[in-house]
């Protein structure tokens, strides 16, 4: 699996210049070595690195290259340059449709590769701000202001998986476009379109878009749920506090179902 084009880290130690990269919520250990990223390898590292190999063969740039693996076992990626939240805030409309064209960019990249199996597309399936890296419009040097940031690539593929758009979709509008806290569904709903628009969904896909969204409230708490067991104090709180932020985030777009829906018609 290891390609040679990167040097390798010696076995016995780590590089001097590893700095820890905070801001995820799975992964512990992932770190910066000079323009790459180093992340613990996991069971689904061959797809991921065939996943990343075929983006790069086709030219897409909304992705890091993977570069092989080190000496420490770890995955190698290339570090992308830009900004990428650690937490989920609301977004502009020009945000959401940035995001909704680099997911249907993706998806497309992928779409006709012997990766796919019976279904349409890879999916990313955790394609919330919280993986995405935001550049500034031009090219900029950072920091700017963040509503003068745009999202221009995905990282973290660890859960991508053959799939359908509305899997993704759905889980981008609910990460992207509601939120609970601000219970204001009609500015959500309409932003919900926005990204429905520039993805390009089709007239019957945009019926499933609410269906979708609940259905990755759902998997997202359960997810967490499967998690609980084996974590320590601390972990169990956090994730406990994820499966509830989940449950409440489903009880919010299903009691207010009827406003996306009409958004989307
Ligand atoms: N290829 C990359 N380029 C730039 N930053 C990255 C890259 N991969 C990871 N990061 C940074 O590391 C953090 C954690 O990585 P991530 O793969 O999202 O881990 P987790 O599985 O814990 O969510 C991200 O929030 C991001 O800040
Ligand atoms: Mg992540």
């Amino acid at each position: 699996m290891t390609r040679s084009r990167h040097p390798q880290t010696p076995n016995s130690e780590k590089s001097q210049n590893e700095v820890p990269l905070f801001g995820g919520r799975v992964t512990p250990g992932v770190v910066r070595v000079g323009d790459t990223v180093r992340r613990p390898a996991i069971t689904a590292s061959p797809f991921v690195a065939e996943l990343l190999g075929h983006l790069e063969r086709c030219g897409f740039a909304g992705a890091p290259r993977h570069l092989g693996t080190d000496g420490l076992g770890r995955d190698v990626f290339g570090h992308l340059p830009g900004w990428v939240p650690a937490r989920f805030r609301r977004w502009s409309d020009g945000q959401v449709a940035a995001a909704g064209a680099l997911l249907r960019a993706f998806h497309d990249a992928t779409r006709d590769s012997g990766l796919v199996g019976r279904c349409s597309v890879v999916c990313h399936n955790d394609p919330g701000p919280n993986n995405a890296v935001f550049s500034a419009a031009g090219g900029v040097p950072l920091p700017v202001p963040v509503p003068a940031l745009v999202p221009v690539a995905l990282i973290d593929f660890d859960t991508a998986a053959p799939g359908e758009p509305l899997e993704d979709l759905g889980y981008m509008a609910w990460t992207w476009c509601v939120s609970s806290k601000e219970s204001v569904p009609g500015r959500q709903a309409a932003q919900v379109r926005v990204l429905a628009d520039a993805y390009g969904l089709d007239a019957d896909s945009r019926s499933g878009l609410v269906d979708a969204m609940v259905d990755r409230q759902e998997r997202n708490a359960r997810w967490w749920r499967v998690r609980l067991d084996g974590t320590g104090a601390a972990d169990r709180r956090r994730t406990v506090e994820r499966i509830d932020w989940s449950e409440r985030e489903r009880a919010f777009t299903v009691a207010h179902r009827e406003v996306f829906a009409a958004a989307l018609r």
